[in-house]
Order: structure tokens, then sequence, then C-alpha cells
């Protein structure tokens, strides 16, 4: 086992620039999830760690060793791919033995190896069976055992999820999880899928156009997105963004859009005070911060309700303030219908500003 770590990684396909001086530091042991949508370079992030690609700039290390020049199969890592390909012709036991075999352990060794992942993962009565035989999730739990019986330093797994069915990924997220902190195995993990990554990681490093965007936990993810990419791109529904101006009005600080004006907390004052007004930003406030049925909260605007989705545990439900619409996270039973009037209320500590409409937090 050991730590992996990009020190300003550039990656160049021609004129696309995959890696844009990325920096990662994941520690031994540690279940780290890079979070990014399609195209954004998370797969070339994986092969220029496990060395299929070569980096343009910047350094990888592996524990204390810098391994830009090492072979890909002197690095010690493992890496599962999103298509997992089992040998059709082999049965699991086979598979998973086959990359022992090519180093030539002896007989009793890769055994007794092939035993002892067999029953890590649970796949003990799977090994007579050839692909063929198995259903998605159970050829997937094949493919990791194959993976891990090397016991490499790091894994490395490309949405190695991403084409099994909903109930199946549910539970085999819920098995990786718990089979990596088993394990203590140093994992880097990449999807596309917001939920994976805020379920799984240790920490999450959330990646745009080849950039680093946040590196944190889960937590700090959730709710101090650094800027205003990370806050839309994480949550379900995503947070809601209204474009905007700052005012500043004696002591007050307000933020206006073109159909709402609502007056920030004091706390707000002091981190936006040095922002020149009237600045352009995006106030941001996730769902669950907003309501429509309780009094608790102060600051509140005038809205009609454009349409409820009940989600059986909880219900959701768009508001009409003007043009803009907001999404509202409320009960499973929500009392109003289209069309109702209803006082819509925002909790202090749930505003987020982000700078212009793009850019970094500043509250
Ligand atoms: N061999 C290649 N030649 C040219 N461009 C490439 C090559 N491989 C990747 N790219 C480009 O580099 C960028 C990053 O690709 P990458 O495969 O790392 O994205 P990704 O985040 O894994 O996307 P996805 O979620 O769709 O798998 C993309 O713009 C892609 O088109
Ligand atoms: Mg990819």
């Amino acid at each position: 086992m050991a730590s992996v770590r990009l020190k300003e990684i550039t990656k160049r396909y021609g004129k696309v620039v995959a890696l844009d001086h990325l920096s990662l530091d994941v520690n031994d042991g540690e279940f780290v999830v890079v979070l990014g949508p399609s195209g954004c370079g998370k797969s070339t992030a994986l092969y220029t760690i496990a060395g299929l690609e070569s980096a343009d700039e910047g350094e990888i290390y592996i524990g204390d060793r810098m391994v830009n020049e090492v072979e890909p199969k002197e690095r010690d890592i493992a890496l599962v791919f999103q298509n997992y390909a089992l040998y059709p012709h082999m049965t699991a036991e086979q598979n998973i033995a086959f990359p022992l075999k090519m180093r030539r352990l002896g007989e009793a060794e890769v055994s007794s190896r092939v035993k002892r992942i067999a029953e890590t993962l649970r796949i003990d009565h799977l090994l007579a069976r050839r692909p063929a035989q198995m259903s998605g999730g159970e050829a997937q739990r094949v493919a990791l055992a194959r993976a891990m019986v090397r016991e490499p330093v790091a894994f490395l797994m490309d949405e190695p999820l991403s084409n099994l069915d909903a109930n199946l990924r549910l539970h085999m997220r819920a098995e990786l999880k718990r089979l990596q902190k088993e394990l203590k195995v140093t994992t880097i993990y990449v999807t596309h899928d917001q939920a994976e990554a805020m379920t799984m990681g240790d920490r999450v490093a959330v990646i745009s156009r080849g950039r680093l965007q946040q590196f944190g936990t889960p937590d700090q993810i959730y709710s101090r997105p650094r800027n205003s990419f990370v806050a839309s791109f994480v949550g379900s529904p995503p947070m809601n963004l209204i474009e905007g101006e700052l005012q500043l009005n004696g002591h007050q600080i307000s933020f206006a859009s073109n159909d709402l004006t609502l007056q920030l907390p004091e706390l707000a004052g002091s981190a936006l005070r040095s922002e020149t007004t009237p600045a352009r930003v995006s106030l941001g406030i996730r769902p669950e911060d907003l309501t429509t049925t309780a009094e608790t909260w102060s600051i509140f605007a005038q809205g009609v309700v454009y349409v409820v989705e009940p989600l059986g545990s909880h219900s959701i439900v768009d508001v009409q303030v003007g043009d803009t619409i907001l999404k509202v996270q409320e009960g499973a039973r929500y009392s109003h219908d289209i069309g109702d009037r209803v006082e819509l209320r925002f909790r202090t500590e749930g505003l987020h500003v982000f700078r212009g409409t793009g850019g970094e937090a500043v509250f």
C-alpha cells in the first residue's frame, strides 16, 4: 500500500488539454473519488497514474518514488476498467488466477490467494462458473477479484459500476465501500455520479475541464462548495442559483435579481462588504434550505407553486418567483397545489454567494 500524489500534471491530446496542472494528494489507505462530467479528464488522470499515458508536465509519485519513467507493470497498481472484460472461456477461478500465473507464482500460492480473495468478495460459490453463467453484478465482483488478487499498492477504478442496473449499483456501492475499509488499499475511484462520489469517498476531488475545482470531504464539498460549478454539480436536485447583484444600502447588504430582493444576514455583510457594490453575483440556495410550509425562517419572497413532484419520502416543489423557478424540498404530503400562492422562506445559513456568473464563493 502507498500514497499516490499528482503534482501539477498536464496532459494534452493535440489541442485538447485533458489535464490542466492537476494536483492531487491521496493518502495511504484512503478512498478518493474523482468526480466530474463526461470529458473532464477523469480516465486520463487514471491512465496517467497507471502509466498507460505519459504526462506532458508534472510529477507522479507512488509512495516516495517518482514514477513518471516507470513502466506500467512496475508501478504495481491495479486498474479496473469500466468494461471489465473477463475471459469468456475461463471459469471465475481461472480468470482470477490468471494475473498470478502470468507472474509465475507457484500452484499452492495461487490457489490460496484465489481462495482468500473469493472469500473476501463472497464469490466462493461462483468459482467454477464461466462469465456467461453469472449475473452482471457477479461478473463485476469476479473482475474486482481478478484486479485485487495481486495485492497491488493502489487501486484505480474507472466507473466500475456504470453498467449495472440501479439496484445492483446501490448494493455494490455499499459492498465496495466496506471492502475498501477492510482491505485499507489506497483507492482512486472515478465517477460522474455525484451520489456515488458523496456516499463512497473519504474525500472527493471535483474536476471540470481538466482542472481541480475542489478537493475535500463530502461534507465540505456539499456544504461549502468553492465555486458555482461544484455547487451545481453536487446535490440532487442541484443548488438553486439566481443571477443578480449585491447592493449596499447603509449597513445593509442585499441581493437583487430581476425577480426578487433579499436582505442578506449580518454575517454575510462582513464577508461581502469588501466586494465592490453593486457587484454581479449568483445567489445559491439548496432545496432543503427553502420552505413554503414552516414559518421559522425570516427571509422570504412571494411565490406561486409551479409544479409538485412527490417522491415518496419527500416532495420537490417548483416555486415561481417572477420568472425565476426555485426548487424547494418539502415533506411527503405537501398541502399546496399548482397555482397556489405561497411564502417562500430562506434558511439564512444556507445562503451562498458566488462572484460573477461562474465564479468563486465569496460567502
Ligand atoms: N486518445 C485521445 N486522443 C484525443 N483526445 C482524447 C484522447 N483521450 C481523451 N481525449 C480527450 O481528452 C478529454 C478527457 O477525456 P477523458 O476520457 O479523460 O474524459 P472522462 O472524464 O473520462 O470522460 P467520460 O466520463 O466520458 O469517460 C476529452 O476531451 C477527450 O475527448
Ligand atoms: Mg472516462
